[in-house]
């Protein structure tokens, strides 16, 4: 298959839960700096060039629900995808409708700044493309109305050189990547503490129009217990495009 390889890295809580108020329990402190360590620290057990996020994410952690400043009568834009620049990290964001309100071309997560990537679809307006050429935010478009999944991946390959990408969440984002055989591995470091909200996302999560409860199967890869009572558990997603490394 002609995409990154794709390997799924979250913190969870032990019943599965991905933001909530476990986060605010001391014994969650240990299994946060294990994630960010494994996938961004200074010896990250992962190579990749771009991390992807779901909408809601990005507005819960960058955006924050800003409405995006649009010009009603903004120029038309060249047709395609826009390339405004190369860089070693992404930030790859499917924003399918063009919601988000970001404010400039880079953010910055802990210690690691990325270049902001937005994925669109058809469903974007031209005054939204026009938003982000002004920017200088990257966008590609992948799909009329719906994300098409291949196209979207092989473009990331291609044009920006993203030869292993990181899902990062949310769960919806995570369980439509899965079901579409879009994702090779799971990552998961689980801390020893729970809240059991029903409010709260979990790690995969259904959403009508983009995923089923069809299930899926995993292969146990490696069990690793880190300090502070954290666990590290890795699974090779059976339905996946069989894109091993
Ligand atoms: N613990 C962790 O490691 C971790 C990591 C990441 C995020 N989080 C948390 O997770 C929460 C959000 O999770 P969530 O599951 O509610 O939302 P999400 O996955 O972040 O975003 C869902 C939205 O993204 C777009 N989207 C996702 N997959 C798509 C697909 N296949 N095709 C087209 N559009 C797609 C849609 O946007 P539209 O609605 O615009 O169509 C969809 O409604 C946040 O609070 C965040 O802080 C936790």
């Amino acid at each position: 298959m002609d995409r990154p390889y794709i390997f799924c890295h979250m913190m969870t809580s032990l019943d599965g839960k991905i933001m909530g108020n476990f986060m605010e329990m001391p014994e969650s402190g240990p299994a946060g700096d294990a994630f960010y360590q494994i996938a961004f620290g200074k010896e990250p057990k992962y190579q990749h060039q771009g991390w992807l996020s779901g909408r809601v994410t990005t507005d819960d952690n960058f955006t924050m629900y800003r409405k995006p400043v649009l010009e009603e009568h903004a120029p038309q834009v060249p047709e395609g995808d826009f390339v405004a620049e190369k860089a070693p990290m992404y930030y790859v964001s499917i924003d399918p409708s063009g919601r988000l309100g970001w404010e400039k071309n880079s953010l910055a997560y802990i210690d690691t700044t990325a270049h902001v990537l937005e994925v669109l679809t058809g469903q974007a307006s031209n005054a939204y493309k026009a938003f982000l050429r002004k920017l200088g935010i990257s966008y590609i478009i992948a799909g009329k109305e719906t994300l098409d999944y291949d196209e979207a991946l092989m473009k990331l390959k291609h044009l920006f050189g993203i030869e292993t990408l990181m899902l990062g969440g949310g769960g919806v984002l995570n369980w439509s990547f899965i079901q579409a055989g879009m994702c090779d591995e799971i990552s998961v470091v689980i801390a020893p503490c729970a809240d059991g909200s029903t409010k709260t996302q979990t790690l995969f999560q259904t959403k009508e129009g983009l995923s089923t409860d069809e299930p899926v199967g995993f292969t146990l890869k490696s069990a690793d217990v880190l300090t502070g009572d954290a666990v590290w558990l890795r699974y090779l997603v059976k339905s996946a495009g069989k894109k091993e490394k």
